[in-house]
């Protein structure tokens, strides 16, 4: 060696004085060592788990996510499951059926939320994932990736209209971030019209757009020039534009989703979204559809947008971009809107947007959409589910309230979230996840798969029957005993 690298190198060593480590440290240290090598052994499950090995995981989780994780998710789950299956601990799943980790199986009505429109661990999408994990996983951040190439291309084809441009972020909410920065950004107008009850994510900026309270208020003050139209009442928005052009207010674009999903599979009227595209060109605002839950597939069109012709400003996807493998959204636009970004690429970046892996998965996702054609899957059987679903509110209609939806992103009304909750439980205990929580369980969403099979709707349709059923005596039989106390109450007070 150089002497004068190792002088450099005896200078530098005998500079450092290391703190001694303190033994609880140590003990700390090495125990957490033992933990993830433990935990690394299920993750890699080379054995065959036996009970005492799951009864041991089950335990681990709820301790984990009580002390570390989250606490009050678990004892919301707590309070709002039966106790014996607030401890389902998801194990593995495959198309329309997951597995817990006792091997209790349930047929997937809920798709992750409009996650798993290509089912679970679609065998193409994982094996595309696989790949692209043997060669390269997270991209260099200096080299262009091809992937990232490839997957802009394929989007830029399938979009309508001349929407051409991309970005590649990680969550829906990132897209909406993106799309209302580039609308600021090309307009140079800072306001934004959204609608009641839209869902449009929980970053700050995504949030200030959301249409509901009780994600909002806990965070106010946010975005200040946001204004809100009932979603679906055009003359509303007709109204609110006339208004805030009349007071000389800036606005960038309005904001909404083709088919409102989390606020229960809300679909407006023929011809909305087409008259908001009119009043978009005639006011000079931009549009800007958030098809993060509705796009992929789900409404019975790649993009739900399409079903109306409408073409937006700037898109945005997410969930099943993924192909429900890995995490991946992306907001587009057209070559015009797009140039502001020219003169400085950098004014938005993200280190994990449009990574190798992602890619892989929403190249193969495309792949298999189209293929498999299963936009129109889910037109035929969103079609086949609402004849039955509507047979099913004309046999229970006091417990099944309405049904709506498009293509595969269907709403069960009920008179109240307690009935919805009492539904979503009674499917869950035979076997049948859905969209139902007790926080907004008024409307359960069926979300599943696309290529989900028609047996296993069926199977779903007859247990959903079979729930209603059940609730429609137990409120007969609750309504008849009110009725006998308040009777003997009455009789007793006179
Ligand atoms: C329409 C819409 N936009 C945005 C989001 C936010 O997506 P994420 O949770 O991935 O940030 C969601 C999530 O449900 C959504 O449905």
């Amino acid at each position: 060696m150089d002497e004068k690298v190792q002088t450099q190198i005896e200078s530098h060593t005998e500079a450092v004085t290391l703190t001694p480590i303190e033994t609880p440290k140590v003990s700390k240290s090495t125990e957490i060592l033992r933990k993830s090598a433990e935990y690394l052994d299920v993750v890699s499950a080379g054995k065959k788990l036996d009970p005492e090995d799951k009864n041991h995981i089950i335990k681990h989780t709820l301790e984990n996510f009580d002390d570390y994780f989250n606490r009050g998710f678990l004892h919301y789950r707590k309070s709002v499951a039966e106790a014996e299956d607030f401890a389902a601990i998801e194990w593995t799943g495959q198309g329309s059926i997951i597995e817990d980790i006792m091997g209790r199986k349930f047929i997937d009505c809920l798709g992750g939320f409009g996650v798993y429109n290509m089912g679970i661990r679609h065998p193409k999408i994982i094996q595309a994932v696989k790949a692209q994990l043997e060669r390269m996983p997270l991209s260099s951040q200096e080299l262009l990736d091809p992937l990232r190439g490839f997957l802009a291309e394929l989007l830029g084809e399938l979009a309508p209209g001349d929407l051409q441009e991309c970005f590649f972020i990680s969550n829906g909410t990132d897209a909406v971030e993106g799309a209302l920065k580039l609308a600021r950004l090309y307009t140079k107008k800072t306001g934004f019209i959204s609608t009641t009850g839209g869902f449009h994510g929980k970053s700050i900026g995504s949030l200030s757009v959301m249409g509901r309270a009780v994600y909002r208020k806990p965070f106010q003050p946010l975005l200040s020039d946001v204004y809100f139209v009932d979603y679906g009442d055009i003359k509303d928005l007709e109204r609110e534009l006339k208004k805030l052009m009349d007071l000389g207010e800036d606005i960038a674009a309005i904001i909404l989703e083709p088919v409102q999903g989390e606020a229960g599979a809300v679909v407006p009227p023929p011809g909305y979204l087409r008259r908001v595209r009119e009043l978009c060109d005639e006011y000079n605002i931009l549009l800007i559809l958030d098809e993060v839950q509705t796009g992929m597939g789900r409404c019975g069109r790649v993009f739900a947008c399409e079903i109306e012709g409408v073409v937006p400003d700037i898109l945005c996807l997410g969930k099943a971009l993924g192909g429900g493998v890995m995490p991946l959204s992306a907001f587009l636009s057209t070559p015009k809107i797009w140039k502001v970004l020219e003169e400085n690429p950098f004014l938005h970046s993200s280190t994990f947007g449009g990574n190798p892996l992602a890619c892989a998965a929403g190249i193969a996702a495309i792949n298999v959409m189209l293929e498999e054609d299963l936009p129109q899957q889910a037109a035929d059987k969103g079609a086949y589910l609402m004849k039955q679903l509507r047979s099913l509110h004309a046999l229970y209609p006091d417990v099944l309230k309405e049904v709506r939806g498009q293509g595969l992103l269907i709403g069960m009304e009920f008179s109240d979230r307690f009935i919805g909750y009492r539904v979503a439980a009674g499917l869950f205990k035979r076997g049948v996840l859905v969209a139902g929580t007790l926080l907004s369980a008024r409307t359960i969403r069926i979300e599943p798969a696309l290529n989900i099979s028609y047996e296993l709707l069926d199977q779903m349709l007859n247990k959903l029957a079979d729930t209603l059923k059940q609730i429609d005596k137990q409120l007969d039989k609750e309504a008849r005993e009110a009725k006998e106390k308040l009777s003997k109450e009455t009789k007793s007070a006179g």
